[in-house]
């Protein structure tokens, strides 16, 4: 992967990387499209990294679809699959991790202990190897795209990184490889996640800045709508601290289980 990445360079061609888990969906796709406009080289990257996966997390079961991911991959013009196995990744005795220390406490992090010092492990690892230019993450992971930054800022990767916009199903559903857990009836709970981000918006259009009770109040929609709430937070778009006083650019971040599967979901507040 370095020595392809190298001889792109040599001839002068930018990079773009695209990190994915696999199980591509048209999410993953418009990422390609985002990259595609500003590099002449993208790779994606397809690894189910383990390290990111918390011991009773779904790891083993992660939907893996590899040869209809490359076939996506092929259709949407990405020049080259990065698609190592964890034996390649990760030595028998790796000993090296990265932890980000602030942005990484709260929400997701404080759910899923660990996971987040595995993704700036192998983003950072990734990124080594495929020597992007530039990377492309999706807004729907709000907390690891901030993380992420962070990671590039502090450690001096020479990598831009882009945030592209949630992709939905047209009613209102963010796109995610998990969606695939959910039966009939936990898919049609998981609305609560975009409308409660909806009612969000009219809340603060209709005047509501009071931080805390908006999350209380989310909250009773995504218990009514037979989701067990895991967390819901109005939180300020870069710190990630949570915000007292509604304001536009404010973000509301959820993490709501639809039966088993854990879903998360964003807005910034317009
Ligand atoms: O967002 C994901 O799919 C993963 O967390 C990432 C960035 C590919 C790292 O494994």
């Amino acid at each position: 992967m370095q020595r392809w990445a190298l001889e792109q360079r040599a001839t002068g061609r930018r990079i773009g990387c695209v990190p994915t888990m696999g199980c591509l969906h048209e999410g993953h796709l418009s990422l390609v499209r985002c990259a595609l406009t500003r590099a002449d080289r993208v790779v994606l990257t397809l690894f189910v990294n383990p390290t990111q996966f918390g011991p009773s997390e779904d790891f083993s079961r992660y939907p893996r679809t590899v040869e209809r991911d490359i076939e996506l991959c092929r259709a949407a013009g990405v020049h080259a699959v990065f698609l190592p196995q964890a034996i390649d990744m990760y030595a028998a005795d790796h000993s090296v991790y990265i932890t980000e220390e602030r942005l990484g406490t709260g929400l997701c992090g404080a759910s899923r202990p660990g996971h987040f010092r595995g993704v700036c492990t192998i983003v950072a690892k990734l990124f080594n190897l495929v020597l992007p230019h530039v990377a492309v993450f999706g807004q729907k992971d709000y907390q690891q795209a901030a993380i992420i930054r962070r990671l590039v800022r502090d450690l001096n990767f020479p990598v831009e990184i882009v945030v592209a916009p949630i992709v939905r199903e047209p009613d209102g559903l963010a796109l995610s490889s998990r969606n695939r857990y959910l039966s009939a009836d936990e898919r049609r709970r998981a609305l609560g996640l975009s409308r409660a981000l909806r009612s969000a918006q009219e809340a603060l259009n209709a005047g509501q800045t009071d931080g805390a009770a908006l999350c209380m109040r989310l909250r009773e929609v995504l218990t009514a709508d037979g989701l067990r709430v895991d967390y819901v937070a109005a939180i300020d778009p870069d710190t990630l601290e949570p915000i007292a006083q509604l304001r536009k650019g404010v973000v509301i971040a959820l993490a709501a289980f639809a039966g088993q599967t854990r879903l998360i979901d964003n807005v910034a507040l317009g």
